[in-house]
C-alpha cells in the first residue's frame, strides 16, 4: 500500500511537471491533473478540507492537525484541499523560508496526511513572495506541496476547479495600505480575471464529471468577518451557476459554515478553521445559513455517484455537522434531495 501511494504521488508529480512545461502564463488551457486513486475502494472518494492554517503550530494549528491525522487515518483520505492563507502572515520570504517546514511539513506529520496537497493562494500568501509558493522547489523540500494559481484536478468521481480568488478582490490592488502585493504574473487585473474566466467556463463546458466542484480562497456567502466577496458573486457566480457547480468551497473566514443558495442548487462550505479563529461575528444574510461554527476545525468530503457527503470537526476531532446532497441516476436535469 506504501508502494501504491508513492506510486500515486509519483503519477500527480509527473502531472504537474507536465502541466508547467505546457502552460505558460496566459495560455488558453488551466493546467489539469489527474488524481489517480491508490486503493480503488467501491468508488468513493475521500479528502480533507483546511484553510487558514500556517501558524508554526500555534493558535489550536497544531490540534487540528493531529485530529485531521486520526480522521485521515479512519477515512482513508485520497488527499487533503487546503483553501489558502498557507503562511501566516505575509506568505513565504522565499522557496528557503523555514515557515515551510515550521507551519507545514513538520505540522501534518500523520501517516495519513502524506498524501497529495492541492493547494490555493489566499490573500495573506500574496502579501509575500507568491511565486516561492508556486516553485517546484517546495516540493523537493515536501512532495506533498501541489500549489497554483488556478488548476483543474480530475478524479473519476469529480473535476475540481482550484480558482485564484485574490486578484478578484479591488480592495488589494486600489486600497494597499501598508500591505504589499505581489502581482507578478498576474497584473492587470482586468485581463487576468477575463482571461480566467473564460478558461474556467471553457472547462466546465468540456467537464463530463460527476460532480463539479470549485475551490477559492475568498468567500462567496459568509456570515463571519469578511462576509461576502461582492466581486465573486458578481464575476465568478455566473459561471458556477451556469455550469452547474454543485459545491463551492472557501475559506478566508476563520470559522466553519455552510451556506445554501437560495435560487440555484449551489452549496456553499467555508472550511478556514485552521489555526486562528473565534472572531465573535455573526452576519447573517439572504442565504439559508444551516451551519456555523465560529472556531477551529476542519471539514472532510466522501464522494460516491449519487452521494456527496460532508462533515465539519472541531479540535477535539467531534463531528459539530454532517450533511448530504443526493443524484440520482439519471444526468439530466439533475435532482437534488435535500437530506437536511
Ligand atoms: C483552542 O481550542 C479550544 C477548544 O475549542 C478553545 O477553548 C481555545 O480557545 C482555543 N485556543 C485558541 C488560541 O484559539
Amino acid at each position: 500500500m506504501a508502494n501504491g501511494a508513492t506510486a500515486a504521488m509519483g503519477m500527480v508529480l509527473a502531472f504537474v511537471a507536465v502541466a508547467a512545461l505546457c502552460c505558460a502564463p496566459g495560455a488558453a488551457e488551466l493546467p489539469r491533473l489527474e488524481h489517480h486513486r491508490a486503493n480503488n475502494d467501491g468508488g468513493s472518494l475521500k479528502l480533507l478540507v483546511v484553510g487558514d492554517w500556517g501558524r508554526k503550530g500555534t493558535h489550536n494549528q497544531s490540534r487540528v492537525a493531529e485530529q485531521m491525522g486520526r480522521v485521515g487515518e479512519n477515512l482513508g483520505i485520497d488527499f487533503v484541499i487546503s483553501t489558502g492563507d498557507n503562511f501566516y502572515k505575509n506568505g513565504l520570504k522565499g522557496v528557503h523560508d523555514h515557515a515551510f517546514e515550521e507551519s507545514f511539513t513538520d505540522i501534518y506529520t500523520a501517516k495519513s496526511l502524506q498524501k497529495p496537497w492541492y493547494l490555493v493562494l489566499g490573500n495573506h500568501d500574496y502579501r509575500g513572495n507568491a511565486l516561492a509558493q508556486l516553485s517546484p522547489v517546495l516540493r523537493k523540500i515536501d512532495d506533498r506541496f501541489i500549489c497554483m494559481r488556478s488548476f483543474i484536478v480530475n478524479t473519476e468521481l469529480a473535476d475540481f476547479f482550484f480558482v485564484d480568488t485574490t486578484p478578484f478582490q479591488l480592495e488589494y490592488w486600489t486600497h494597499r495600505g501598508k500591505h504589499h502585493y505581489d502581482w507578478r504574473g498576474v497584473a492587470p487585473r482586468g485581463k487576468y480575471i477575463a482571461n480566467l474566466l473564460k478558461d474556467l467556463d471553457e472547462a466546465m463546458k468540456k467537464s463530463t464529471a460527476r460532480w463539479k466542484i470549485v475551490v477559492g480562497h475568498h468567500t462567496m456567502r459568509s456570515v463571519s468577518e469578511h462576509g461576502d466577496t461582492e466581486e465573486l458573486l458578481k464575476l465568478l457566480l455566473p459561471v458556477l451557476k451556469d455550469n452547474s457547480v454543485d459545491f463551492y468551497i472557501n475559506g478566508h473566514d476563520h470559522c466553519l459554515e455552510h451556506i445554501s443558495s437560495r435560487d440555484s442548487p449551489l452549496q456553499y462550505f467555508t472550511s478556514g478553521g485552521g489555526s486562528k479563529a473565534w472572531r465573535g461575528i455573526l452576519r447573517p444574510n439572504k442565504d439559508k445559513l444551516r451551519f456555523f461554527y465560529d472556531g477551529q476545525g476542519f471539514m472532510s468530503l466522501q464522494l460516491n455517484q449519487d452521494q456527496a457527503q460532508f462533515i465539519f470537526y472541531d479540535v477535539f476531532g467531534n463531528t459539530l455537522y454532517q450533511w448530504s446532497s443526493s443524484k440520482t441516476r439519471h444526468p439530466k436535469p439533475s435532482t437534488y434531495l435535500d437530506e437536511e
